[in-house]
């Protein structure tokens, strides 16, 4: 059996992954259209019952910047066990909204976290593990947060200043130029169409 790819939406909150998801999902089960394969769609934290749980308290409660990652590595460890690992055996595809990238660039970039003790939690947790193929949505972040301001209440992460996202911004960028094979960079500022000519790219090169 041939393993299945596993790819990853990345951007700061307000640029755009949840818009393209679905999209390209089903962009992505065209292209298998083997009957047998199919495209697991997941996100982080979350993907499995306890990480849903995880999710609800890291979005929520104020808590240490170590407690933070930590969790977040936890409910990554569990997703990866339950979830990503069993379907990409089994030859399937799976599509996550944010992976250990975010964490990169949320708890380090925005929070301050140091990355050497970000790194060694990688390890633990994942090994030499990485997603084939990432595409980063990257836009400004006085863009992303005129995007965010109309919805819901905003969460732990999105209630955020200017600045932690203008760190959180430069460290996913950082991520990318240090892996540019894994990293697909998406102009978020397009208009969704012609960032879907782009996706088309990826889904082909995939
Ligand atoms: N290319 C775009 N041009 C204009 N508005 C966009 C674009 N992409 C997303 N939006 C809008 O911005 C908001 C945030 O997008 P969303 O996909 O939820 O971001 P994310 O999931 O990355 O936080 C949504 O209201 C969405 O409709
Ligand atoms: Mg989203």
């Amino acid at each position: 059996m041939v393993r299945g790819k596993f790819i990853t939406f990345e951007g700061i909150d307000g640029a755009g992954k949840t818009t393209h998801l679905d999209w390209f999902r089903q962009r992505l089960a065209d292209k298998l259209n083997t009957g047998v394969r199919k495209v697991v769609m997941t996100r982080e934290p979350g993907g499995t019952p306890l990480g849903g749980t995880l999710r609800g308290i890291l979005l929520a409660q104020p808590m240490d910047l170590e407690t933070e990652a930590l969790l977040m590595f936890a409910a990554r460890r569990e997703h990866l066990a339950q979830v990503i690992e069993p379907a990409l055996a089994q030859g399937d595809w799976v599509l996550s909204d944010r992976f250990t990238d975010a964490t990169f660039a949320y708890q380090g970039g925005g929070r301050g976290l140091p990355r050497d003790k970000l790194e060694a939690l990688e390890r633990w947790v994942q090994g030499g593990f990485q997603p084939d193929l990432t595409v980063l949505f990257d836009v400004p972040t006085e863009t992303a947060s005129e995007r965010r301001s109309a919805a819901r209440a905003p969460d732990n992460f999105e209630s955020e200043s200017e600045t932690f996202f203008e760190r959180t911004r430069a460290e996913y960028l950082r991520c990318a130029a240090e892996a540019p094979d894994r990293f697909f960079i998406v102009d978020s500022t397009q208009s969704i169409e012609s960032i879907r000519k782009r996706l088309e790219e990826v889904v082909a090169s995939l």
